[in-house]
Formats: C-alpha cells, structure tokens, sequence
C-alpha cells in the first residue's frame, strides 16, 4: 500500500484519489517514507524541480516552533486549492498518526522561507553557496578594505587584527560544521552538547534546512576576503627592519587551509582591543 501511494504522490490528483482509497486504521508508519513530492516554488520554466517530502518532515512542520495549521501546510504541499484536497491532507495526516494543530497555537511568523520544503531550502543553500565561491568577488574586496589602513604603523596591528578574526570565525564555522539537526529522511546523532545543538536544531527548523549552510557559505567568503587582505598586506608590507613578526604565517587564500590550534590566538583579542 505505501508503495503505490508513493509513486502516484508525484500526480496530486490521482495522490489524492488513490489516498482515499487506503482503508482506515493506522499503519506502521516509517518517518523517513515520503509523504508525496511537490514542485519547487522557484524553478524557472520548464525546468520544475520535484522535490521529496518525506513523512519526518510534514511532523516537523506540524511541530514547534512552526506549528502550520492546515491551510499553511496544504499551500506548502500544493494541496489547499485541489477540490477537497483539505480534507484529504487532514485523513491523510490522521492515518499517519500526524495530528494538525488544533486551534491556537504560538507559532512562528510566516515568512518565505516557510514555503520552501526541505529538498528546495537545501538546494537553494547550494546554489546560494555555489554563487559566492564562483562570483564574490573576494580579491577586489579583500584589497579594497586592506587599502583602507595602509600607514607603516599600523600594519602590524592590522595583520594581527586580521589573523584574530580568522580565528574567530573558523572557531563559529568549526561549530557549525558539527550541527547535526535533522533533515529530510536522515536524523543524524548530535556530536555536540545538546544544550547547543537544540539551538541550531531550532534554527534548521525554521529555515527547512537553508539557514546553516547559508551562514557557511556566507563564513566561508569571508575567510577568503580575510585572506585577500593578509596578501595584500604582505605584499604591500613596508618591510622595515624591525619585520613583522607573523609573516609568511597565514596568507593561503583557502579558508579551508586549518588555521593555528586554537587556544594560541584567542589568548591576544586583550591585546586586540587596545591597539584598537
Ligand atoms: C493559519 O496560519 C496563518 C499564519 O499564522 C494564518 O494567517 C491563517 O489564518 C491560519 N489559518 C487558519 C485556517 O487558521
Ligand atoms: C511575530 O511578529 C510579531 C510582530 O512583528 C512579533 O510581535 C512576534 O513576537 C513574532 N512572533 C514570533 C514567534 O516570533
Ligand atoms: C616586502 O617583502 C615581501 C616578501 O617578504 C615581498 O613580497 C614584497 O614585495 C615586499 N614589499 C615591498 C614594498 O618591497
């Protein structure tokens, strides 16, 4: 039975005729099964990306923080304007031991991300994160602001202040790489404390999947300016004699080139702020 549904999901009409036709009762219910698949919102043209919404999904989404009620969940499923597609959805979801909302519930606010299913979210974070490592332009921008602090005297502090920041943010993109909230048919096991993880859980669940890998990509950019600017300085340095202490440590222009060990620069940001 759950087969065939499956493969009918892909038509919404004959989705939904099919599901009538499933007699009651509840059924043993997989969370990683599809639901059904739906039509991306933002392909162009013809190319209309199908993606898979599996069953831990719709939960998710009936879940906190979300909470859709039906009408939010059918548009999002592309069900609310079919002729009874409501009600299906809703015997639909009651079979699967999925429970709609009922009533009032706090909730959160409604934005675009909320139309996006998971498989669409992630594929734009993809595209989104293809788009700044192809196109950013990271040079222009890494020099640009390298020019603004030029003066001999300043260099040392300048470079320092750079190497910081790198290490900050590999510390930030280092923690994110360790999120582990759930997502389309896989519940991967937390590695982080789940005092945290809960955090980035909830921010995953109201992005579907496009906030994290956005932010890394977004992360990663900078590194890469960072980066741009260190080899600016370098290349720019006034090479007194009294050299500059931290040269030829750092100017790889990948941000994915490990940096030194934590622990070793934090321990400068007092020092940080007062050249500052
Ligand atoms: C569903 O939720 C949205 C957003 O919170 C709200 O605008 C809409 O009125 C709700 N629909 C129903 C039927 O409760
Ligand atoms: C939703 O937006 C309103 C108005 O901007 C705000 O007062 C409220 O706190 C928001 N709710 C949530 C759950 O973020
Ligand atoms: C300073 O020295 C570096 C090598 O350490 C060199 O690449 C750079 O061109 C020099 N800069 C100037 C202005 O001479």
């Amino acid at each position: 039975m759950m087969l065939a549904k499956q493969h009918y999901c892909a038509n919404r009409q004959v989705c939904v005729f099919v599901l009538s036709l499933i007699p009651g009762g509840t059924c043993v219910v997989n969370p990683t099964d599809l639901f059904c698949s739906v039509p991306g919102r933002l392909s162009l043209l013809s190319s209309t990306s199908k993606y898979k919404v599996t069953i831990a999904e719709v939960k998710r989404r009936l879940s906190p923080p979300e909470c859709l009620n039906a009408s939010l969940l059918g548009g999002i499923l592309r069900r609310a304007k079919s002729k009874n597609g409501g009600r299906c959805l809703r015997e639909k979801l009651d079979r699967l031991g999925l429970n709609l909302p009922a009533g009032r519930r706090k909730a959160a606010n409604v934005t675009l991300l909320t139309s996006l299913v998971e498989g669409e979210a992630l594929h734009l974070a993809r595209d989104f994160g293809y788009t700044c490592e192809t196109e950013f332009p990271t040079k222009a921008v890494g020099e640009h602001l390298a020019r603004q602090h030029t003066e001999p005297k300043e260099q040392n502090a300048r470079k320092k202040m750079v190497l910081a920041t790198k290490q900050i943010c590999k510390e930030f993109q280092d923690l994110l790489s360790q999120d582990r909230s759930p997502l389309g048919s896989s519940r991967p096991t937390p590695i982080l404390d789940l005092d945290i993880q809960r955090h980035l859980t909830h921010f995953s669940l109201i992005t579907h999947g496009f906030g994290t890998p956005a932010i890394c990509a977004a992360l990663s950019t900078f590194q890469t300016i960072l980066s741009e600017m260190l080899n600016y300085l370098e290349k720019h340095s006034a090479n007194k004699s009294t050299g500059t202490p931290d040269s030829g440590q750092i100017n790889s222009n990948s941000e994915k080139t490990p940096l030194r060990k934590t622990n070793e620069t934090p321990s400068k940001d007092g020092k940080m702020e007062k050249t500052e």
